[in-house]
């Protein structure tokens, strides 16, 4: 199935807290229960977030008991002010928020009728991410010779999108192709969604997958293992690419061992009238850092810091996959613009 799914007034997901070990399926039936589940990270990766809070809206929608349009606008907004609350960076969220509104308050006919509208404009999202990361894949096939190692960072994948993946479909694509690939998955402390989640898709497909933890990406590099580099993104910014911890320590790397380095990532990641700097990027619970699964590794007293996100300046991108095409960073701005 995919990651989200709309079945008849609930919302049914993949817990990706319990990957992939165990695989639970969980019915959200309340956008309070969507809001959890962003929060706690049973449903992550930026795409997924935002198909995710439009759900949420539509579960506000669907269980609405409002007789007027107004009433129906002031429980949306209250779930959208809810929603918005839960993780900062991936603007994906935030996208997805507006447009689910802005449908609801354009929309002709009665409130009924925007109920309906506001769930089936979720379900069009939901069909539209799969279609953005096929086409998002087939654009970055040229990028992907036979042979290739691919190493990416964190979990781009099918389960961090509705389906298919942005750096994962690229790579999909690729093996699709007939690509002789490897790919080089990074752990991705402390969250592991490398280990956990980018292996997990990629041995269930059949890719060869190796994985290393994030400070051996360096020395891959130096000893000649690694064609290309392709990893998602939270936000694009102006300026940057926002991105899992870690990504930046990988671009500089790249660079620096003549290793391209792209990002594959849909149009509704783009945040162009915004700088970095401008950007909230998203801090978690210190135990995530102190304990390793329910094992503490670091002692009592101990300081932690650990931003979720970092900020890899455009220098350091070579390309960015989108659904349009590849673009250089210098093309981004006037090529979104032009439409
Ligand atoms: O904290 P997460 O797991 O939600 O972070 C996910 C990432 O950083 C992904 O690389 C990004 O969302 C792109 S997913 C297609």
């Amino acid at each position: 199935m995919r990651t989200i799914e709309w079945r008849d007034g609930v919302v049914v997901t993949i817990d990706q807290t319990k990957l992939p070990t165990q695989e639970v399926y969980v019915e959200l039936k309340t956008c309070e229960d969507v809001a959890y589940a962003i929060k706690e990270m049973k449903v992550r990766g930026a795409p997924l977030i935002g198909v995710a809070a439009a759900m949420g809206l539509a579960l506000t929608a669907f269980r609405s008991k409002a007789r007027s349009r107004q009433d129906l606008m002031k429980e949306l907004e209250a779930s959208a002010k809810l929603l918005r609350e839960t993780r900062p960076t991936a603007v994906n969220l935030f996208w997805s928020i507006d447009r689910v509104l802005k449908k609801a308050r354009e929309v002709e006919g009665d409130v009924e009728e925007v109920k309906r509208l506001v769930v089936e404009e979720a379900k069009r999202m939901a069909d539209e991410d799969v279609e953005v990361n096929r086409r998002i894949g087939r654009n970055g096939l040229k990028l992907i010779r036979d042979g290739y190692t691919v190493l990416t960072h964190c979990n781009a994948g099918g389960l961090a999108t509705v389906g298919y993946g942005t750096a994962l479909g690229v790579i999909r694509a690729a093996f699709e192709a007939g690509r002789k690939i490897k790919v080089i998955a990074t752990e991705t402390r402390p969250k592991l969604q490398g280990a956990r989640l980018t292996s997990y898709e990629l041995i269930r497909d059949g890719i060869p997958v190796t994985l290393i933890t994030d400070s051996m990406a360096g020395y891959a590099m130096k000893r000649g293992m690694v064609d290309i580099v392709i990893v998602g993104a939270d936000r694009i910014v102006k300026d940057a690419v926002i991105n899992k911890i870690g990504t930046y320590t990988i671009a500089v790397l790249a660079k620096e061992n003549d290793v391209p380095f792209y990002v594959a990532a849909p149009l509704s990641t783009m945040d162009l009238s915004r700088k970095a700097s401008e950007v909230e990027i998203e801090e978690r619970d210190p135990k995530e850092v102190l304990f390793f699964g329910p094992v503490r590794i670091a002692p009592e007293g101990v300081n932690v810091w650990n931003p979720a996100f970092d900020v890899t300046p455009m220098e350091y991108v070579k390309g960015i996959i989108t659904e349009v095409g590849v673009l250089s960073p210098d093309e981004l701005e006037s090529k979104l613009n032009a439409g």
